[in-house]
């Protein structure tokens, strides 16, 4: 493993090192650790120390030399992003959908009429391992420019066995291959596929006879997830899912309350899961139960802009004692996009968050998100260097100066990848 790195004179260096334990909740989300002239030491792929230039300069006078200098003179440096929620693995794209939406077809009676969900599934299905392996490395670079080191994947996209395990193996592959880490998902449960149609039961009786204790038995995923919405999976067959998931040690996650109030929020915190995702129609009384058992809220204000939906009620989340996260939603229909920036931009102008609010819910609590804490979402002596140097002097900036990459530099386990 080369020289050391060492990175000096940052403008501002934003650790997120926090005396606060779990996921930042209430004021705990503008703690964001900010050195002045900041400096930081990686070797072998993890940080070493984090601290002033002044500091460091004084704790490793004797090893200075054998150091390669980047000079961070002017720049923000920042964890690198981490990204808690995409459906980065699909085959085609879906353009035409796009244009129909504008025209003012909904994307509800797009899925219902068997576009949506189901355009992509067939797509998937009809996909190679290799071609959508191809596919995703392109936007896992992408990813990868725009800052982000850590990105969570949920299957989904296939909605039968053998399709459900080639998007997990390909996202296995995908991880292997491609410096990001990929934190797989099964989300079988994304939409009940068109050969089900009437017999809705009899999928999630083969979710959770057959496809969710093959997924665990293969170890192809971490999570278990559910969309959770009208004409969808209800709330009664979701929690089945989920715990059927649970018992295969599969951690549950929640599309909640998306399109309309379904008492998703209720069921992510009935069931003890880690997330519960959208958000944009979730209760008081889902929040309140949010709050009360620690569920994490995935934030996707591009999808709610893309959908030309309200956006979620972050504030009132906040207020309420609920750790938010945020996440771009990368998928071909309601969010094809890749810049974490320009979620982070769009939680300060559509959902109120402050800029230092905007920069937790993207690196700390979005690793809390996917349980991915203690690698990444912060700088910090013992955990993986990956690392950002932007082109603004401070974080204010980087949420100020809107749908642009300021992307200088990127990191990963201590390899300079951008
Ligand atoms: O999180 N809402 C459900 N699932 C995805 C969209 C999937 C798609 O349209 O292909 C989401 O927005
Ligand atoms: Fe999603």
């Amino acid at each position: 493993m080369g020289k050391p790195i060492w990175i000096k004179y940052a403008a501002q260096l934003v650790t997120m090192a926090s005396s606060a334990k779990g996921p930042r909740k209430h004021e705990e989300m503008s703690d964001l650790g900010v050195i002045e002239d900041g400096s930081l030491w990686i070797e072998h792929g993890v940080v070493v120390r984090a601290g002033s230039t002044e500091q460091l300069e004084q704790h490793f006078a004797n090893r200075a030399h054998e150091a390669e200098i980047v000079d961070a003179y002017g720049k923000l440096v920042t964890p690198g992003l981490v990204d808690p929620h995409t459906h980065v693995v699909y085959g085609g794209t879906r353009e035409q959908e796009f244009e129909k939406r504008l025209k003012g077809i909904n994307y509800m009676e797009i899925m219902n009429a068997g576009g949506g969900i189901h355009a992509t599934s067939r797509m998937t299905r009809e996909a190679d391992e290799d071609e959508l392996f191809e596919q995703s490395f392109a936007r896992l670079d992408s990813f990868l420019r725009h800052g982000v080191t850590t990105v969570e994947g949920k299957s989904g996209y296939g909605l039968n066995l053998e399709t459900e395990l080639k998007q997990l193996r390909v996202m296995k592959k995908l991880n292997e291959a491609h410096p990001i880490d990929l934190i797989p998902t099964f989300m079988g449960a994304h939409a009940v596929p068109k050969e089900y149609k009437g017999r809705e039961d009899d999928y999630v009786n083969h979710l959770i006879d057959t496809m969710i204790p093959r997924v665990a038995e293969e170890e192809l995923a971490r999570f278990n997830d559910v969309f959770c919405e009208k004409n969808v999976f209800t709330p009664e067959q979701s929690e089945r899912i989920l715990e059927a998931g649970k018992a295969f040690g599969l951690i549950p996650k929640v599309h909640a309350d998306e399109i309309e109030s379904y008492s998703g929020a209720e069921l992510a915190a009935r069931v003890g899961a880690i997330s519960a995702e959208h958000l944009l129609k979730a209760s008081d009384e889902g929040i309140a139960a949010m709050a009360e058992s620690g569920v994490i809220a995935c934030l996707l204000p591009a999808t709610a802009l893309y959908l030309r939906e309200e956006a979620a009620h972050a504030r009132k989340m906040i207020d309420a004692g609920v750790a938010v996260a945020i996440s771009t939603d990368c998928n071909p229909g309601s969010s094809p996009t890749t810049s974490m920036p320009l979620v982070m931009n769009l939680a300060c102008i559509s959902m109120r968050m402050t800029p230092a609010e905007a920069l937790c819910a993207a690196t700390i609590n979005a690793a809390f998100a996917i349980g991915a804490e203690e690698d990444a979402g912060s700088i910090e002596a013992g955990k993986k260097a990956d690392v950002v140097m932007w082109n603004v002097p401070n974080y204010q900036m980087l949420q100020y100066a809107f749908g642009v990459n300021h992307v200088a530099s990127v990191w990963k386990n201590g390899l300079q990848v951008v």
